[in-house]
């Protein structure tokens, strides 16, 4: 009854101060500021208008609900105006770079073996990809430890641990387990040693004329506590009960082919899985947002980052003409994109080199959207996800030597939370005036018409804020960065060890692949292979305004916050480029290894990731 009572006292002491005018002009001048006593009439006319011009709606592409309404569809046409160009412009250089890289292959004698592929990056690729894949990439890829270790950084997110109350997904023959690990499958898994990925699921696909697999993989602790790979079972839709499973134990390529297939489900989990994992998850809790939270609301700022840039495609246009672009965080831009790629193929998502049709990308997409997979918020924070797959905090069995991704992100992670813990402090007296924050809480309760899944229960403390705050910025940032920024172009997607698809079957015995070349790509599919990445990696934006160290620089949004947190954003930035001194620093130690990898993993380097998830 408190409440009302409160409610009704306010109504009246608002009535009492002028409204602000209507103006946009004014009001961006104005700082931001939580919901009060005075701004109740103002802000709540304000959301109810954006509620009428922002309302749910769908798109062709799926997943969660797209904006529709008058002002969604102003803003969405405008946004578009903004990425569509670039984007084109690009593409168009891409396909410049296509032909040249092909040309140059050829030029080079073809390819004979693996170690050929280098030809398809070397020296190419100007603008759009010019270093090539990660350090490593091209000359370790036949280590053990490159296949493993990827699984720990650049593709972190189907690894699980098989728990001691798991059953398991295949057997592996006793002799051959003893023979490479010491011991049985059986006493790996009592020992909380063993590890697993399943793609099983993928088989199922509709197929195009490449050929793939949905594999199953177990990965081990060794006695030296090294994380390494034991099986591959290789499962084709229709043979599912003479599936393979492969070795370390078998001939080179055979091993290497059943690698690279289980790579190519893993490219594909990414590739597809970015544009719900990190867009659509991050997405659907915005437009709650949108329809809830004032204009003037500081939380509201932070998720809707907007910035002004000069957005250098290229060295060459950058000498006659100085772009300027008024870049949105253009969320709404993503699936208008991959819808149009998929329907006009001017992406080209086969079907020469994928295994897969562009329809089964979408149906994949949606699938794991709304298993909870990809979608789910609470259960995808970044301690709750490693927890939950027992990668960390695990009882039963040994830890992890080396995490690159867990050691990166948690830095990372640290950094958003101490940046928004410095923004709560500074906008909240306690934890009270959180949950008395009318426009939070209807922003909790609008997730529930927006579909968000899994979105916390509730944000009563300013601790529950953060944790909110930290995890879009995970999600706009890490997430994205690792699952197509500058990360699968140029580690899972990246050739030779990883092939879109494979252009002959995957055979019914064992000891047929004594030249993994007859699978591989040709000169055309390889550039295929790079363009398709490249047109997702923004390389010329590296070390620009664009990247992680400059997530909350921005003028406008610094001068409408109040003086601490903006001390926290400046302290934030700093913060991030000592650390990205400190990441750039790494190299092959005396073993040629960087914390038990044969590559360098930068990826969430934060002068390099961007900050926000790229059209
Ligand atoms: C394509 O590449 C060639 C050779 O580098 C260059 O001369 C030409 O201007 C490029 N065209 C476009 C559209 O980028
Ligand atoms: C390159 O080699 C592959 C495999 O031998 C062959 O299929 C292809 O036709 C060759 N391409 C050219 C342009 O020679
Ligand atoms: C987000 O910020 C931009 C730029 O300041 C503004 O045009 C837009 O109205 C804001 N709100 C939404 C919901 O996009
Ligand atoms: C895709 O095709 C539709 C219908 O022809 C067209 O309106 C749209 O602009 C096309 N998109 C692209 C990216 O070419
Ligand atoms: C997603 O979250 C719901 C609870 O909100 C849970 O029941 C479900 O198991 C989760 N799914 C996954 C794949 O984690
Ligand atoms: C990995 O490759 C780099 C150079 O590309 C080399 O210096 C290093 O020794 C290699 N590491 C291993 C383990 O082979
Ligand atoms: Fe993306």
């Amino acid at each position: 009854m408190k409440a009302a009572v409160s409610t009704i006292l306010l109504a009246a002491a608002v009535r009492a101060v002028p409204a602000p005018a209507a103006n946009i002009d004014t009001n961006t001048l104005l700082p931001f500021s939580i919901p009060n006593v005075f701004n109740l009439i103002p802000r709540t006319s304000e959301i109810n208008k954006k509620r009428e011009g922002w309302l749910y709606g769908t798109f062709p592409f799926g997943v969660a609900p797209y904006p529709t309404g008058k002002l969604a569809d102003k803003k969405i046409a405008e946004d578009e105006a903004i990425w569509k160009p670039p984007v084109f412009e690009l593409g168009a250089i891409i396909q410049n770079e296509t032909q040249q890289a092909v040309e140059a292959v050829i030029a080079a004698g073809n390819f004979s073996t693996l170690d050929d592929y280098h030809k398809v990056y070397t020296n190419l690729w100007q603008t759009s990809l010019p270093s090539g894949p990660l350090p490593g990439m091209l000359t370790n890829h036949t280590d053990d430890r490159t296949f493993s270790m990827m699984r720990l950084s650049s593709v972190p997110f189907r690894i699980h641990r098989v728990k001691v109350d798991d059953s398991l997904l295949f057997p592996v023959d006793e002799e051959i387990s003893k023979s490479i690990t010491g011991h049985t499958l059986e006493e790996l898994h009592a020992q909380g040693r063993l590890f697993a990925e399943d793609f099983e699921e993928m088989k199922d696909q509709e197929t195009t004329t490449a050929y793939g697999a949905g594999c199953q993989a177990y990965f081990y602790i060794d006695d030296a506590g090294d994380f390494l790979p034991l099986a591959i079972r290789l499962v084709v839709k229709g043979r599912e009960d003479s599936a393979l499973v492969y070795t370390p134990k078998d001939i080179r390529d055979e091993w290497l082919f059943a690698k690279m297939t289980i790579n190519a489900n893993d490219g594909w989990h990414s590739t597809w899985g970015h544009t719900t994992m990190s867009h659509s998850a991050a997405e659907a809790p915005y437009l709650a947002a949108i329809r809830t939270l004032s204009e003037s609301h500081p939380v509201m700022a932070l998720l809707n980052r907007s910035k002004r840039f000069n957005h250098f495609l290229s060295p060459s246009l950058d000498d006659h003409a100085n772009f300027e672009w008024i870049v949105e965080n253009t969320p709404w831009g993503i699936r208008p994109n991959l819808q149009d790629s998929l329907v006009n193929g001017s992406m080209d998502t086969g079907p020469k080199y994928y295994p897969w049709s562009a329809d089964a990308a979408r149906a994949w997409a949606n699938k794991v959207y709304s298993s909870g997979e990809t979608a789910n918020y609470t259960s995808n924070m970044f301690y709750n996800s490693l927890r939950r797959r027992g990668l960390i905090d695990y009882e039963h069995g040994p830890a992890l030597k080396s995490f690159p991704f867990y050691e990166d992100g948690a830095v990372l992670m640290s950094a958003f939370e101490e940046v928004f813990m410095s923004f709560v402090n500074s906008y909240y007296k306690n934890d009270k005036a959180v949950a008395h924050d009318r426009e939070i809480q209807a922003w909790l309760r609008e997730t529930v018409p927006a579909q968000v899944h899994d979105f916390p229960k509730q944000i009563q403390t300013k601790k529950d804020l953060v944790g909110i705050l930290s995890h879009q910025a995970y999600l706009g940032s890490v997430v994205h960065a690792i699952m197509s920024g500058n990360g699968n172009q140029l580690d899972i997607m990246a050739l030779p060890f990883t092939a879109a698809g494979w252009q002959s079957p995957i055979p019914t015995k064992k000891g047929v692949i004594t030249d993994i070349m007859e699978w591989m790509p040709t000169p055309e599919g390889a550039a295929w292979q790079v363009a398709t990445y490249a047109a997702g990696n923004r390389a010329s934006w590296k070390d620009t305004e664009m990247t992680l160290a400059y997530m909350f620089e921005d003028e406008e949004l610094q001068r409408r916050m109040n003086a601490p947190t903006r001390a926290a954003m400046a302290k934030f930035k700093n913060d991030m480029f000592a650390l990205s001194d400190k990441w750039r620093a790494r190299g092959f130690d005396e073993n040629g290894l960087d914390r038990g990898m044969p590559y360098i993993w930068n990826v969430l380097d934060p002068k390099w990731a961007i900050y926000w998830s790229v059209v």
